[in-house]
């Protein structure tokens, strides 16, 4: 059992961010809604909470809020922007609408801190931090004291020592934040006492005796989709249970430039029984005349679960289903009795239509990072390991327009040139995900002496936090013009290339 952290949600957008920046500092923690009893909370024995920011007024009807006993127990606290309101308001303090440019702050802001408070210890006595709020304590309550200020906000960190409770009304979470994770590592190691005791590797052993224990003599199927998730749950499960692990790849045909090649190479030669169905014929036959972007995903989507479904039963009957989904996953889907923010098709998806006695999830409770993690301990090579996330529709939505074997080519080759390049210049690390995008669009060139109406390629890469948002990657203008150069050189079909500069909002990551 690890030593827990509870980050409570209000409804804030960096609740899953906070829960992660945790765990990066090696201490496990769950988030639950607010919404969640004191008593599940405190069954759990955290060893520290935290209160999320939200978009509510403390003073709103109807506000989340928590029992105060949550703050009686001993339990140190970190109140975060609307979380450290609520606890400032359940003490006794008092907490105000800002008015118009006094105490409203957006955005980083010049923040001066006390270094002898434990949050700061060591750490700049000024500094930017990231701050987002409407309301601000105007009264703090007794027993506590100031720890950080800025120009228009005097209570921008407040602290009751002596009861291990904080306050911040900006987020140290965020990336724009100076030391924030510093911050919250402090609040852990030194307020809560964390050890640091959650590791991959000891993740590893107990999972794989869990997964024993679940499944006893019997077979797991899993659909391996060559992405991380999914390969790293094959290699978790495959050291548990070894051949009694079906693993199922569809390879739709929309996959990379030898991507197909490469997973099966890997799973080939691991201790599972791997089948590889090669259902590109009956893919490219279903999406002949299809545009519609949302069709597409229909399909493909259907057809994938009917390919699914033969292959399990040409090559079951299996017990068990194993799916790669994780944390995030769990959050969005209001699994973890959260808020619905969108079902994901990992959560419940296709165990009811084949059948099982249960549901396999290894990767349940882990962040992405900490699944690459897992599967570097596990011995997963880093080509797989460290891959970009891809859409399970793959380069369908891709290629703007119907999907044919010959565009497929085309955005294939063009976005192994840009991946190339990216690598070779050590670009590709900054960027989250890039790729190449074929347009419908065709245009007037000049190759040669000779007039050319070709397609247009669409470069795309990004750099994000959780894909929510995202910026568009300020690549290197050089690295652009050797991927332009070589892609209409070495891609039969292009004769034009364009870099995206739009952001997430209000573009999407993907064209389609
Ligand atoms: P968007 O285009 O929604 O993409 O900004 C955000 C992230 O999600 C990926 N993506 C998908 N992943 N199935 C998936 O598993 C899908 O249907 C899908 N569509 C988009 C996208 O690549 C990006 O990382």
């Amino acid at each position: 059992m690890n030593q827990t952290v509870i980050v409570l949600d209000f409804g804030g957008q960096y609740s899953q961010l906070i829960a992660r920046k945790i765990r990066e500092c090696q201490v496990y923690c769950e988030v639950l809604p607010w919404t969640a009893r004191t008593e599940t909370i405190l069954a759990k024995k955290p060893i520290g909470l935290v209160f999320s920011g939200g978009p509510a007024s403390v003073y709103a009807e109807g506000a989340p809020t928590v029992e105060k006993a949550l703050l009686e127990q001993g339990i140190p606290v970190l109140g975060i922007c609307y979380g450290c309101q609520l606890m400032v308001r359940l003490l006794g303090g008092e907490v105000k609408a800002a008015q118009a440019d006094t105490a409203r702050e957006y955005g980083r802001t010049q923040t001066a801190f006390d270094t002898e408070t434990p949050l700061f210890a060591g750490l700049p006595a000024e500094g930017i931090s990231w701050m987002s709020h409407g309301d601000y304590v105007s009264r703090l309550p007794d027993g506590f004291a100031i720890c950080a200020k800025t120009a228009h906000c005097p209570n921008a960190g407040v602290f009751n020592k002596d009861r291990r409770l904080y306050g911040l009304q900006f987020h140290p979470e965020v990336r724009h934040t100076e030391n924030g994770k510093e911050m919250i590592r402090r609040f852990l190691a030194d307020v809560c006492g964390a050890e640091g005791d959650w590791v991959m590797k000891d993740f590893a052993a107990r999972a794989v005796e869990e997964i024993r224990a679940k499944v006893g003599e019997e077979k797991v199927l899993l659909a391996l989709s060559g992405g991380v998730d999914s390969s790293v749950a094959a290699a978790l499960i495959s050291r548990a249970i070894g051949k009694r692990l079906i693993s199922i790849y569809v390879d739709h045909g929309l996959m990379r430039k030898n991507e197909s090649e490469e997973v099966e190479a890997y799973y080939s030669a691991l201790p599972l029984e791997f089948h590889r169905i090669n259902a590109e014929e009956r893919f490219l036959a279903g999406l002949k005349g299809v545009t519609d972007p949302e069709k597409k995903r229909r399909f493909i989507g259907a057809e994938f679960i009917k390919v699914f479904s033969e292959a399990a039963e040409t090559y079951g009957p299996a017990a068990y289903l194993a799916q790669g989904t994780i944390y995030p996953d769990v959050i969005e889907s209001g699994a973890a009795g959260g808020h619905t923010i969108k079902s994901h098709h990992n959560v419940g998806g296709l165990p009811e239509q084949i059948g099982f006695q249960g549901i396999v999830e290894p990767l349940r409770i882990l962040f992405k990072d900490e699944v690459r993690a897992l599967g570097r301990e596990l011995g997963v090579p880093e080509s797989i390991v460290s891959r970009q996330p891809f859409p399970g529709p793959g380069l369908a939505v891709r290629v703007i327009g119907e999907v044919t074997a010959e565009k497929l080519k085309i955005v294939r080759e063009a976005d192994a040139v840009f991946r190339e390049v990216m690598a070779r210049r050590s670009l590709a690390g900054s960027a989250d995900q890039f790729f190449a995008v074929l347009t419908d669009m065709r245009t007037v060139g000049v190759m040669g002496d000779e007039r050319s109406y070709q397609y247009t390629v669409a470069l795309r890469a990004v750099t994000t936090e959780d894909f929510m948002t995202a910026d568009f990657a300020r690549i290197p203008y050089e690295a652009l013009e050797e991927v332009s150069r070589r892609i209409v050189n070495e891609v039969p079909g292009v004769n034009r290339v364009v870099y995206d500069i739009t952001s997430k909002p209000p573009s999407t990551v993907e064209f389609e």
